[in-house]
């Protein structure tokens, strides 16, 4: 068995297989941080018993799978609906305070299906689950009530909608990246709620981006496993989706008036993006951690170009962008909310 200390890295063949797998994947290895590559690389070599990147350079060119094998270990994808719920109750929040409704004037729930979460690992009472959701509540709600009031009214969000009866432009949102939609169709999961309940809703445009064209094919279809749905609400599972038996599983089938909310664009954003429109809320949730410093500075340029003044950027409950290097603001620590001061 090799270990990881005994592994040989030589930098010609990492550039190699660098521009071998950019070829033939289209990933731009280049944007992300080289510990994070070098890693899954030496776990695939160990995997596949190559202690010299070169055996592994040769490996991978005479089996095509090992590249799925090595995108998938990579793990870049990776996403679900609602991830960290929380965050997605305090955007709900600032779109009701924005158009002077309260959480009491509707009908919304966020909470994840604790009980198909518990079902898998443990056998939990009912009490016990709704003890666990009473509990949850509590936190965000206090949580998230005390962070809004600070910076709601300096978003664009809350002054293009104050007098949202006369408000004739729309609301652009941008998800990037998409990964296979989990997070856009979050958001409109969102919207359509509040649409349905609230007359005279405001238009909402919502366009989301990633550089894999296989993952954004995927959301087009948008057909999702336990995994992506895990933080998926009893109500909003019943309203959205249609679960199927699939082998030990359940597969989750989005409705059509959800998929088609979402204009999708295959593209890297770091070269060009389609749209010519200026955002006032844009999601860019869970890349800047793998990415390398260069990138993270122009990927960080590019966002801030694309939001309105009061624009708000959301990142990663992990991450942390440096904002001394840009006009954005972290206006919520908690959620991780950044605002585009001028
Ligand atoms: C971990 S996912 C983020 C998913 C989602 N935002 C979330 O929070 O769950 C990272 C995504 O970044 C995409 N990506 C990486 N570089 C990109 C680029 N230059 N332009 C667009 N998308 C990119 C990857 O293809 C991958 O789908």
């Amino acid at each position: 068995m090799i270990r990881i200390e005994d592994i040989n890295f030589d930098e010609d063949y990492y550039n190699l297989l660098i521009r071998f797998l950019n070829k033939t994947t289209g990933l731009e290895l280049g944007y992300y941080q080289r510990r994070h590559i070098e890693k899954r690389i030496k776990s695939r070599m160990i995997r596949v018993n190559c202690d010299r990147l070169e055996l592994y350079y040769k490996y991978i060119l005479g089996n095509p799978t090992e590249i799925e094998k090595f995108l998938n270990s990579f793990n870049i994808n990776y996403s679900t609906f609602f991830r960290n719920w929380g965050v997605y109750e305090q955007f709900e929040d600032l779109i009701l305070k924005s158009v002077n409704y309260s959480r009491s004037d509707i009908f919304s729930d966020l909470h994840p299906n604790l009980e198909r979460k518990y079902i898998k690992k443990s056998k939990k009472n009912s009490s016990e689950i709704e003890n666990k959701k009473i509990n949850i509540n509590l936190k965000h709600k206090l949580r998230n009530k005390l962070s809004i009031e600070k910076f709601i009214k300096q978003s664009s969000l809350f002054k293009k909608l104050r007098d949202f009866s006369n408000f004739k432009g729309t609301i652009n949102i941008w998800s990037c990246p998409c990964a296979r939609g989990e997070e856009p169709y979050s958001i409109a999961i969102i919207i359509d709620n509040l649409m349905k309940q609230i007359p005279q809703f405001p238009e909402f445009r919502i366009v989301a981006s990633d550089i894999d064209e296989n993952a954004i094919e995927r959301a087009k279809i948008g057909i999702y496993n336990e995994e992506s749905t895990k933080n998926v609400s009893k109500y909003n599972e019943k309203k959205y989706f249609s679960k199927k038996k699939e082998g030990f599983g359940f597969n989750y089938k989005l409705n059509e008036n959800i998929k088609e909310m979402i204009e999708f664009y295959s593209e890297d954003v770091m070269k060009r993006h389609q749209t010519s429109l200026i955002y006032d809320i844009i999601f860019c949730r869970y890349l800047f951690i793998y990415i390398n410093r260069d990138a993270r500075k122009r990927f960080l340029k590019i966002l801030e170009r694309r939001l309105n003044i009061g624009g708000l950027l959301f990142v990663g409950k992990t991450e942390t962008i440096l904002s001394s290097q840009s006009n954005l603001k972290l206006v919520d620590s908690l959620n991780r909310i950044y605002m585009k001061i001028n």
